[in-house]
């Protein structure tokens, strides 16, 4: 695992109620190893006192730009470049906005556009609010311009409402930055790692035929899929998408092959999977086909109350693309979308269809996996033979998510080329 030590993160503090966690935060930045300097907006004051969290990162806080005393010291200039990272936690909804627009109307936005230091943000805020199609706009904003989102969590507010929004633990923070250290801080690497890889992904559900008309599908809507497509030629690999029906854009430099059956994207995976390094299989098969598809479209009719569809098994296309002869086989990495007992079917998955690596879902909680923006994933793989190794990805939008997923599968498939065994 990497480490946080001698990493200079600057830690940017706005006005929400969860801002009394970030001295919690702090302290566990500290004790992870980096050097930790706070800065706090006007409105934050009014939540946490800065001298808390000067006593916490043994510096000075700073809270206002236009101040001749601090300018006079490391001024914000040299403080936006003495930053390796920017960590806001919390962000309110209002500093999202501004960040957004590229304002700079106190340190913290001012710091924010100088720096080109790497930027992450635990959001938090009433459940409404992140909602809002103005937050959402700018949420995606701020992760075109290259903020990565962590969370927000979903469940009981402080203002008593349920609903996505709240920030997360201090502690899920200070492990997602650590599972992502090694690409946050070392942004050469970010184009080049995937370079020369190929990596086939099949994404969204496929259709089974009833009749002409008809056709029995499920709810995903390919977008985890899509989002791993453009994570994967950010890094430099060339990238083949396998795509049921769904109605997202194609990410560009993306090569992709649209598939309706289950039939058809097994025939398409089994002859591309043969030429690639990794095979993700992110679709939501269709476990069963309808036996008989009917010619015509199928009729009400006045004598019948009830119709019996026969269905029969497709093709496992995940356990096929592992099951392939050593030679041939690339790094297989499936999806789990579980409703409860996560981690235990998922580790079934993993070991019953032999894969190198397992994202596993849990499609129950709310505001997540299906259809949403955002999703949580538990990473396991096979380790050697021994018990799986694990890692959890807090709930975060599914680009942020998939470039960590994405960051994992490169770790695991260098770690199998070490390891002529495994
Ligand atoms: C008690 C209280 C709690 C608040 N909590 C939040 C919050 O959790 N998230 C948020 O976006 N705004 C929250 N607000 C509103 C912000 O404080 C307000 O938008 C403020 O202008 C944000 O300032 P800043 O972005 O400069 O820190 C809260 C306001 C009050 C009075």
């Amino acid at each position: 695992m990497s480490t946080l030590l001698g990493k200079r993160i600057l830690l940017g503090i706005s006005a929400g109620i969860a801002a009394y966690k970030s001295a919690q935060l702090a302290r566990l930045l500290k004790k992870a190893g980096a050097e930790v300097r706070v800065v706090m907006t006007e409105g934050a004051q009014a939540f946490i006192t800065p001298l808390t969290l000067q006593a916490l990162s043994g510096e000075t806080v700073r809270t206002s730009l236009l101040d001749p005393e601090a300018e006079a010291g490391m001024g914000h200039i040299e403080l936006a470049r003495w930053a390796e990272l920017i960590l806001v936690a919390p962000g309110t909804a209002d500093l999202m906005a501004r960040l957004a627009h590229g304002h700079a109307d106190d340190l913290l936005t001012t710091l924010c556009l100088a720096s080109d230091a790497e930027r992450v943000m635990a959001p938090a805020m009433n459940q409404a609010m992140w909602r809002h199609p103005a937050t959402q706009r700018n949420a995606r904003q701020l992760e075109d311009d290259g903020w990565r989102l962590l969370g927000p969590d979903a469940g009981d507010q402080a203002c008593g409402d349920i609903g996505p929004g709240r920030m997360l633990e201090p502690e899920t923070i200070l492990e997602s930055l650590l599972a992502v250290t090694s690409s946050l801080f070392a942004p050469s690497r970010a184009t080049a790692d995937a370079r020369g890889l190929t990596i086939v992904i099949t994404a969204g559900p496929t259709r089974e035929a009833i009749d002409p008309v008809r056709y029995l599908s499920n709810h995903s809507s390919g977008k985890m899929g899509y989002a791993l497509a453009e994570a994967a030629v950010r890094r430099g690999a060339t990238v083949k998408l396998i795509s049921g029906p769904v109605s997202l854009d194609t990410p560009p430099g993306v090569e992709r092959l649209d598939v309706e059956s289950a039939q058809e994207m097994f025939e398409a995976s089994r002859r591309l999977a043969e030429q690639s390094d990794v095979f993700i299989g992110c679709a939501a098969v269709a476990d069963y086909r309808v036996e008989h598809v009917a010619e015509h479209k199928l009729k009400k009719t006045a004598e019948r109350d009830d119709l019996t569809l026969k269905l029969a098994k497709n093709p496992d296309i995940i356990a096929e693309i592992a099951a392939l002869d050593r030679r041939i086989r690339p790094f297989v990495v499936g999806f789990a979308a579980e409703t409860r007992d996560l981690e235990a079917y998922a580790r079934d998955k993993l070991l019953r269809k032999g894969l190198d690596m397992i994202v596993a879902n849990d499609v129950s909680q709310e505001g997540l996996g299906f259809g949403a923006d955002h999703n949580a994933a538990l990473l396991l793989w096979r380790d050697d033979d021994r018990s799986p190794g694990r890692r959890e990805l807090p709930a975060q939008t599914k680009q942020t998510l998939a470039s960590a997923v994405f960051e994992a599968i490169l770790e695991r498939l260098t770690a199998s080329h070490e390891t002529p065994s495994s």
